[in-house]
């Protein structure tokens, strides 16, 4: 699951380590890969990322086993990630003239040989090499949208590159996934945006939005997600519901009647591959 927008500070980082935290402790085993030069889901998870740390840089510009720069999570069982350091922010650059440059990540995830049920991969602020990887290595795009003025400005440029990495590089993404962040009910100009996301992608964003708390932006400081730092806090909850659709949705989605065990066949959202940059701007 790839998640992107183009624009900074609208949740990307602290979605992809809380969901990714969230979806651990229901039990599942998951890798977050951290493609932002910033490292900041690196730092979030307690994960070590000086410059002399083997990093995805090594395995997007050196071809190194994706294996040789994972580390586990303290404190979340079945949590992994691939920290990012400050050398992946010349990778944008050096990728260029490597071959197969836009399909490094998508080599790497698939010569890992561990077991994992999700990989979440953490995209910079900008629709460039390193953000295109990911497009290509992944399957779905989650979007995290913050409820405030603008939030739709540049969301037309980000699917119609979902399209085209689409048409050329990888059929099978889509954008599955919309996740309102910072959502404050008080304000009218919260609900009217998450209103307009709401009618424009009714079948991509989730029921659950995530609120403005404190907490959520406390917990990188300690190294922590909000899961360990704050269990009981509304953000941490309300992390765990937006992975329980997820987790529920990938299940009716790749629903196969062939290896059910009788019981009911889940209903649920399945996606289709109508272009969705129709219509936004
Ligand atoms: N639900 C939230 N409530 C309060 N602060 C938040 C919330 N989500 C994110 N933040 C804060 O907003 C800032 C930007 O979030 P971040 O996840 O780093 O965005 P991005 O990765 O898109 O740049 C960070 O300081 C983060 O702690
Ligand atoms: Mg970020």
């Amino acid at each position: 699951m790839v998640v992107a927008n183009q624009k900074g500070g609208v949740g990307k980082t602290t979605t992809t380590v809380n969901l990714a935290a969230s979806l651990a402790l229901h039990g599942a085993r998951v890798l977050v890969i951290d493609l932002d030069p910033q490292g900041n889901a690196s730092t979030a998870l307690g994960i070590d990322h000086h410059a002399e740390v083997p990093s995805i840089y090594d395995v997007l510009v050196d071809s190194r086993p994706l294996s040789e720069v994972v580390q586990p999570v303290m404190d979340v069982e079945g949590l992994f990630c691939a920290p990012a350091t400050i050398d992946l922010a010349g990778a944008e650059i050096e990728l260029v003239s490597l071959v197969a440059r836009e399909s490094r990540l998508q080599r790497a995830i698939q010569a890992y040989e561990q077991p994992l049920d999700y990989i979440l991969i953490d995209c910079p602020p900008s629709l460039g090499l390193l953000t295109v990887n990911a497009m290509v290595a992944g399957a779905e795009v989650l979007i995290p949208i913050q409820c405030e003025y603008y939030a739709l400005e540049g969301l037309g440029q980000l699917l119609r590159n979902v399209d085209l990495v689409r048409g050329h590089l990888n059929p099978a993404l889509h954008v599955s996934t919309i996740l309102l962040t910072m959502y404050d009910g008080r304000t009218r100009l919260a609900s009217q945006v998450a209103d307009e996301v709401r009618t424009h992608f009714a079948e991509e964003v989730l029921r659950t939005s995530i609120p403005r708390s404190v907490r959520i932006s406390e917990a990188p400081s300690y190294g922590q997600t909000v899961l360990t730092y704050d269990p009981g806090s509304s953000g941490a909850l309300s992390y765990l519901e937006a992975a329980r659709e997820i987790a529920l949705r990938g299940a009716a989605v790749h629903y196969d009647p062939q290896h059910a065990h009788g019981g009911h066949a889940p209903v649920g959202h399945q996606n289709n591959q109508r272009s969705m940059s129709e219509g936004i701007q």
